[in-house]
């Protein structure tokens, strides 16, 4: 069954039809599909145009349907173009000439938008629980591990001691805003389209809010021709999953540096690290390493669909087809990738011991500075003399906090006594109390926080 044809006199050339269907993967959405037509089914009846008889038989025939996918008996046959022309097929198997009712007033343009918004709003729901298990993964490390100390970096070189903790909850924030950034975007995408028709509007008195609410969208679109030709919504989903995968990226790398024996900050569990086929010593951390480079592959779906998207002129194009695969990839990558990185989290031995020792006195060199406000110096100046008193101690050849009492008078009249009580990493920490600081204090209120904000769903 063809959904057109009748003004052609041959039939599509084979390789053409090929080329031409996208039945392999829109199929993903035949459940939407088929929830789409029973609504319309319904909104034809209230519009008058056909009798509820006619749409309970179309409804009874598409609950049908809807089961052999739902039980993975549907026979796909090989004139099923896309996904609406094989429920459609499929219907009037079923339910006899009253499937030809159902297409009145509706067009595959409105169809596709209102089936795939569908789509990436159910989807977005699942990707936000997803999310969800690597912050809880985050969370549960920082507050086992709570107290334990590194080195923290700027530039990859070491800058000033912090709490592993604060570490990890760096990440857990930057998720959070990932799945805010996905939850806004599902209530832009929750706006529809069915009503459309082909680009004009629908030639029948349909109820369009009612049927919104029918198929839960929070309003109707305003224009037809922007509404079967808008994919924001699905752009917008491609980037708050490249953005959301740069994150997860980053912090893929820190874990693989932090693996290293160069670092030997922490250990993969075995059950999420990998061998080397030929060096028998090797344990790799592919997990981390695929999600890094899938981050990549992400960016690229959603340059893809930009530009895709950038020349197309009024309402519907048949380059729209090509929305559908990089969403349900990028969609499919971040299935894989996210439950992977919360395992990864939740098992990995971390190293008080290593980061502690590759903490050094050095790292304090701020403090010092600011010991030397406290004693009225200028920042300015104090700067310089924490900055000469580094430079001292590598000449010397001594730890910066094993500096003789003599060096730390010729630097500054400031110093009648050596700095001593500078150099504690603990009252350091302490000091940095101020919200969103790595104190203790602070960190406690921050994973307080987070502990609300998982709570809240
Ligand atoms: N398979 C098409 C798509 O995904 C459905 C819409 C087809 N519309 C059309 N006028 N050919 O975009």
């Amino acid at each position: 069954m063809k959904l057109w044809g009748s003004r052609f006199s041959t039939a599509l050339d084979p390789l053409a039809a090929k080329f031409n269907n996208s039945i392999d993967f829109d199929r993903r959405l035949w459940d939407q599909d088929i929830r789409g037509s029973a609504a319309w089914a319904r909104g034809l009846t209230r519009a008058g145009v056909i009798t509820s008889g006619e749409a309970d038989e179309l409804c009874r025939g598409l609950q049908r349907v809807w089961a052999e996918f739902n039980g993975g008996t549907f026979k796909f046959v090989p004139g099923d173009e896309d996904i609406h022309t094989a429920v459609e097929r499929r219907l009037s198997e079923i339910a006899g000439p009253v499937a030809g009712k159902l297409h009145t007033g509706r067009s595959r343009n409105d169809q596709v938008a209102t089936d795939f918004r569908l789509w990436v709003m159910e989807a977005i729901d699942g990707a936000r629980g997803r999310i969800r298990g690597v912050q809880a993964a985050l969370l549960a490390q920082a507050e086992a591990l709570f107290g334990v100390m590194l080195p923290g970096y700027t530039h990859l070189q070491r800058a000033q001691p912090i709490l592993f903790s604060h570490w990890l909850m760096s990440h857990f924030w930057a998720l959070e805003r990932d799945r805010e950034r996905l939850v806004q975007s599902r209530q832009r995408a929750s706006t529809l389209p069915l009503g459309s028709g082909a680009l004009a509007g629908t030639a029948f008195p349909i109820d369009r809010e009612r049927l919104a609410r029918d198929l839960g969208f929070a309003g109707v679109s305003p224009n037809s021709l922007d509404a079967v030709s808008d994919r924001d919504f699905a752009a917008e989903f491609l980037f708050d999953a490249a953005l959301l995968a740069s994150h997860l990226s980053r912090l893929a790398e820190s874990l693989i540096l932090y693996s290293s024996l160069e670092f030997g900050f922490l250990e993969l569990a075995d059950s999420f690290a990998t061998g080397s086929s030929l060096m028998p010593q090797k344990k790799n951390p592919d997990v981390l390493e695929l999600t890094r480079g899938k981050a990549g592959t992400l960016i690229g779906l959603l340059t893809g669909l930009l530009a895709t998207l950038k020349g197309l002129p009024s309402a519907y194009d048949k380059d729209l087809q090509e929305d559908k695969p990089p969403v349900f990839a990028a969609f499919d990558t971040l299935e894989a990738m996210l439950p992977v990185l919360a395992g990864a989290i939740a098992t990995m031995t971390v190293k008080p011991d290593r980061m502690k020792a590759a903490l050094d006195a050095g790292m304090l060199a701020t403090d010092l500075a600011d010991g030397l406000v406290g004693r009225g110096v200028p920042f300015r100046e104090a700067h310089g003399i924490a900055g000469r008193a580094v430079r001292r101690a590598i000449e010397v050849g001594v730890p910066l906090d094993e500096l003789p009492l003599a060096e730390w008078q010729s630097l500054s009249p400031a110093f009648d006594e050596s700095p001593g009580d500078v150099f504690d990493f603990d009252k350091a920490l302490a000091r940095r109390n101020a919200i969103g600081g790595t104190a203790p204090e602070a960190v406690k209120a921050q994973l307080a926080e987070a502990r609300r904000v998982l709570g809240g769903g």
